[in-house]
């Protein structure tokens, strides 16, 4: 039922804020439990922790990693699934191995958690959306995102519950190795329980963004750019942009730049950029000025009071607030609008895009 939208991937975009307050539904305090009976034992044990995962799913680990060194203080390493399972690594028992996948079912998750497990690392946990799945089923400790079930291929409500989730998951980190006052538990809790409103507030911009998306469905190729934690948020929007538009679009660590892409920079190279209010912003800002000094266009997602002055080639849309750590839960919802405007211009099948499945369940 499309309950009056056009598009699955579109309702689901809608449907957001209740999937990320659905996920949310039990917390009322950040304990390791949420993530099973165990879960207290095997996270005061562990020294670092292993994200593996493929596609979208792998961009939300991305995130994680940002998150879980910078409030939990633990090494976090991240690793497509598909390039673990196949390479030789360095083992560690002492590891939380994290398999992040929407369906459950990716062949390579399922795959590379094998491989983690063969190699004596037995600390597993699974951040999925399908309690029935494989992936639940192999992993000692499981927490479920509850985004219910994802039709449009374009995965849009289960990445950003996914990221609901790991962020729990750092902040149970973080209270285990006693790095969360009550009073930074308090001021997380909070913010988390105003994610859906704060959400809806960005849902609220699709008019602006559908005006970009006039200019952008016109280009051949985007250039997306953020800076850390939202470099993950930039790459998601590039995976979306080029699924369902089919629009070549690539998504860099803004700082690398002029390590080689700035020669790609034209009139014809529009740039979206990823650019919250956070203290990466002054260097942000000097790479997006190396794009429009080559008459590159920028398209920039920037939080109010972010102290952009119009100038001609650059257009920017303002959400409501800086959402601290969260913000790259916010910045998600413009990519995936603007992924989804740009595709419907095209006229392309944005539920079911060419040459892809929902879920990858052979390598
Ligand atoms: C992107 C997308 C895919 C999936 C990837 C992993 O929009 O949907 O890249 O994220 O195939 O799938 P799961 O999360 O089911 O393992």
């Amino acid at each position: 039922d499309l309950g009056g939208y056009r598009y699955y991937m579109q309702k689901e975009i809608f449907e957001q804020p209740r999937a990320v307050a659905d996920t949310l539904l039990d917390v009322t305090s950040i304990m390791p439990e949420l993530f099973g009976d165990n879960a207290w034992r095997v996270f005061n044990g562990v020294d670092s922790v292993l994200l593996l995962a493929c596609g979208g799913s792998y961009h939300a680990a991305l995130t994680a990693k940002y998150w879980i060194e910078s409030l939990a203080g633990l090494p976090a390493n991240v690793e497509i699934a598909s390039e673990y399972r196949y390479r030789d690594s360095v083992a560690n028992p002492k590891t939380l191995v994290v398999a992040v996948s929407q369906s459950g079912e990716t062949a390579d998750v399922l795959g590379a958690l094998q491989v983690a497990k063969r190699l004596g690392m037995t600390n597993t946990l699974s951040i999925c959306n399908v309690p029935t799945s494989a992936l639940v089923r192999e992993c000692a400790l499981n927490f479920m995102t509850r985004a219910g079930i994802e039709i449009g291929v374009a995965s849009t409500k289960a990445f950003t519950t996914q990221l609901v989730a790991l962020f729990l998951l750092t902040l149970a980190l973080a209270q285990i190795r006693g790095r969360l006052s009550d009073e930074e538990e308090r001021r997380h809790l909070h913010a988390l329980r105003h994610l859906p409103d704060a959400m809806g507030k960005v849902l609220a911009l699709e008019p602006q963004i559908m005006a970009w998306s006039e200019t952008l469905t016109r280009k051949e190729n985007i250039l997306f750019l953020g800076r850390g934690m939202h470099f993950p948020i930039a790459l998601e929007g590039a995976l979306k942009m080029k699924e369902i538009s089919y629009i070549h679009a690539e998504a860099y660590a803004a700082g690398e730049l002029k390590h080689g892409p700035l020669a790609l920079v034209s009139d014809e190279m529009p740039v979206v950029a990823v650019a919250p209010n956070d203290r990466l912003l002054e260097k942000l800002r000097s790479n997006m000025h190396e794009v429009s000094a080559r008459n590159g266009r920028l398209f920039v997602f920037a939080d109010v009071d972010c102290g952009l002055s119009p100038s001609p080639g650059v257009s920017a849309i303002r959400l409501n607030e800086y959402y601290g750590p969260l913000s790259p839960i916010l910045h998600t919802l413009p990519m995936q609008l603007l992924a989804f405007h740009a595709a419907l211009a095209r006229g392309t099948d944005i539920d079911k895009p060419r040459n892809l499945a929902k879920s990858v369940t052979v390598e």
